[in-house]
């Protein structure tokens, strides 16, 4: 099977209450590790490339190095999807170069020109095959080296859903009710502490979800900012030279919960981050006379591998859906 479009995976995913997992790639080892787990779990899968991405590793290689991962795991559909794109020259670019998804995130400008911008890709991608990605209010967080105080995140206006679906035709829509980029993303202020003194954060806003989807029936929802930040890594990453203090993410049972409704799309990313770290930090540790990157990495890789398995059993429920 080629790459597909994220069109008949949205379907099935929003029909059977269960989401699909859009995991960031960066290199070989993340995209191994990604495509291994939803392999042996019979699960589609998202490979995402942010515009950080694709300067880090060139989009060649990404996109060379998913075809490699199909070509192995021919059975998994598998979709590659641009991250973030800034504007319709980094979509185009994308649609003309393999990928077979791309957002554009035009939400940090105004109504009208995320109209104009999210409907000019959605043009030019659906007569290349491909389909979009737009996003309509702001999470708080870190994207792209660009920071966004809380106090400047917004959340979606479930009124404005219908008039930016009609007037673009983008395939998807991310949403904001309370995720957040990055592996801080709640204030310890925000949040209150349960008894270990592990943060808790403030929950998601179902109330703007669902009405959301009140006014989109059957349209897929995408969540961005959605990493749980394992604290069993974290504590890892800290016990092994790290410094990581109050990092916190979304809890796992809202998300399931978020999956089980209209979101079709799970966006992770810093949750691989502290699982490669993890195990790169422990090996190093272990074994301070190691200098031969493939000793290390596999311990890496084999953490990303176990996070993403756990996602597409415990949080997504997208195993066996192939
Ligand atoms: O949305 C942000 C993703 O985690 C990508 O992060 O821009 O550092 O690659 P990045
Ligand atoms: P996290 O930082 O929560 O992993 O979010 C990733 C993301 O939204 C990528 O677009
Ligand atoms: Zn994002």
């Amino acid at each position: 099977m080629p790459l597909v479009t994220s069109t008949e995976m949205f379907k099935k995913a929003y029909d059977g209450g269960y989401a699909i997992g859009a995991f960031n790639i960066n290199n070989l080892e993340i995209v191994q590790a990604i495509t291994d787990a939803a392999a042996e779990l019979k699960s589609p899968v998202i490979l995402q490339a942010s515009a950080g991405a694709r300067k880090y590793a060139n989009s060649v290689y990404l996109v060379k190095l998913v075809e490699a991962a199909l070509a192995l795991h021919p059975e998994v559909p598998m979709v590659l999807h641009l991250d973030h794109g800034a504007n319709f020259e980094v979509c185009k670019d994308c649609v003309d170069n393999g990928f077979t998804s791309v957002m554009i995130d035009y939400s940090g400008h105004s109504f009208e020109e995320n109209i104009e911008e999210s409907r000019k890709v959605a043009e030019y991608a659906h007569a290349h095959g491909v389909v979009v990605e737009a996003e309509l209010g702001t999470l708080a967080g870190i994207e792209d080296d660009v920071k966004v105080a809380a106090e400047d995140s917004s959340y979606t206006r479930p009124e404005d859903v219908e008039e930016f679906v009609k007037r673009t035709g983008v395939d998807s829509l991310a949403i904001a009710i309370g995720t957040s980029h990055g592996a801080y993303k709640f204030k310890p202020e925000q949040c209150t502490r349960n008894e270990k003194g592990i943060l808790v954060p403030p929950p998601l806003r179902f109330d703007i979800l669902e009405e959301v989807s009140r006014r989109l029936p059957g349209f897929p929802i995408v969540l961005h900012g959605s990493s749980s930040v394992p604290q069993e890594y974290v504590k890892i990453v800290n016990e092994y030279g790290g410094a990581m203090k109050d990092a916190v993410g979304v809890p796992e049972d809202e998300l399931r919960h978020a999956a089980q409704l209209s979101v079709c799309k799970i966006n992770i990313d810093s949750d691989l981050r502290i699982g490669m770290t993890a195990g790169i930090r422990k090996h190093f540790a272990e074994h301070p006379e190691h200098f031969d990157p493939r000793q290390y990495i596999t311990d890496g890789r084999a953490n990303v591998k176990a996070i993403v398995a756990h996602k597409i059993k415990e949080v997504l429920g997208s195993d066996g859906k192939i």
